[in-house]
């Protein structure tokens, strides 16, 4: 059994591959007798590849354009592979990583806050915009930044941040084909908000992590059609519900958007529950906590695509065994989160919503 499942598992690598790197014949052939470094340092030769580096190799994208995959130690496309190619948001505005870094730090005090924020002048006016939005219902208009952090909080402020930088990042690419990130992010944003509902009613604990984790956990994507649009789109057509998405990704494109998703938050320097929820949210855990960031970002999936907000059309969010327990025995509360989520979004829509041109 254990042989038949590796054969069928190296017939399915070699499928995958052989498709990324469909460039021409004989370059199929040569790749299939030699391995992938060696090929590259051969086509490193050629005029058109020259300058590139031994660690990538091309496919011939769908529009005939050619694209360039990095490869790890073993010739394969690896989530670090992909991270290298990604430009748009390599890092966090500078912002937010110094105020991760000023959270974590036990002796800051608020007007080390106070003072980083005044330095951005945008930040300023959004933090007044958010705190005066329908979101926080106050009948009385904030116009001190002191206040105004003191009724966001610090981590809702560090989310906000988040938030504001993802949303250029999600802005939608020019084919919309099979995948939309327009989709894609209304997905994360519900997830978030849903989560965060879920571990302040059900949990009667603190959102602000599981907010995060919720509108990071599929960012992966993101890179994944930015760096390897063409298997991404492969990708998106062979899903069909039968299997994970992540099954689909590991053998068309090498890796998945939860271990790019992951790598970036560490990279990022998030909270390690969040890596985590971001690493395991499509993980069936047998043993997994209902309280688990994890356990309530599956959840909050589980909820949000009851009400169509799928990243991809018509795809299936599985639950892991405890998870489906926990919501029957408390499935009163429960429908009350399904019913409340629709106005929550729209209290929360100055955080999520795009830019207006
Ligand atoms: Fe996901």
């Amino acid at each position: 059994m254990p042989s038949l499942f590796f054969i069928g598992a190296c017939l399915v690598t070699t499928k995958a591959l052989e498709n990324a790197f469909s460039i021409a014949t004989e370059f199929k052939v040569t790749f299939l007798t030699a391995k992938a470094g060696a090929i590259s340092h051969s086509l490193s030769k050629i005029p058109i590849y020259r300058g590139r580096s031994e660690a990538e190799i091309p496919f011939r994208g769908a529009a005939g354009s050619i694209n360039w995959l990095y490869l790890g130690n073993k010739g394969m496309v690896t989530a670090e592979g992909l991270l290298k190619k990604f430009t748009t948001a390599k890092t966090l505005p500078h912002i937010a990583i110094r105020l991760t870094k000023l959270i974590s730090d036990e002796n800051t005090t608020m007007r080390d806050f106070d003072k980083m924020i005044k330095m951005d002048p945008t930040l300023v006016l959004r933090i007044l915009r958010v705190a005066n939005s329908p979101y926080y219902g106050l009948r009385q208009k904030v116009n001190s930044i002191s206040r105004a952090v003191v009724i966001i909080g610090i981590n809702n402020l560090r989310n906000m941040i988040v938030t504001e930088a993802l949303k250029d990042i999600f802005k939608e690419s020019e084919s919309k084909d099979t995948f939309s990130r327009n989709r894609l992010w209304l997905h994360c944003a519900a997830v978030s908000i849903c989560s965060q509902m879920i571990m302040e009613r059900i949990f009667c604990q603190n959102g602000e992590n599981v907010f995060l984790c919720g509108i990071l956990h599929d960012i992966g994507m993101i890179v994944e059609d930015q760096t390897a649009h063409d298997l991404f789109t492969q990708v998106c057509k062979a899903y069909n519900n039968s299997r994970k998405i992540t099954d689909y990704e590991k053998e068309i494109i090498g890796t998945d958007h939860c271990e790019i998703g992951y790598l970036l938050a560490k990279d990022w320097l998030l909270p390690v529950e969040v890596q985590e929820g971001i690493q395991l949210h499509h993980n069936m855990i047998e043993d997994v906590s209902p309280l688990s960031i994890t356990g309530v970002i599956q959840m909050a999936e589980y909820i949000v695509s009851q009400l169509d907000y799928t990243p991809i059309s018509g795809m299936n969010a599985l639950l892991s065994l405890p998870l489906a327990s926990h919501i029957r025995e408390n499935i009163k509360e429960y429908k009350t989160i399904v019913r409340d989520l629709p106005d929550e979004m729209s209290k929360a829509k100055d955080l999520y919503s795009p830019h207006e041109e």
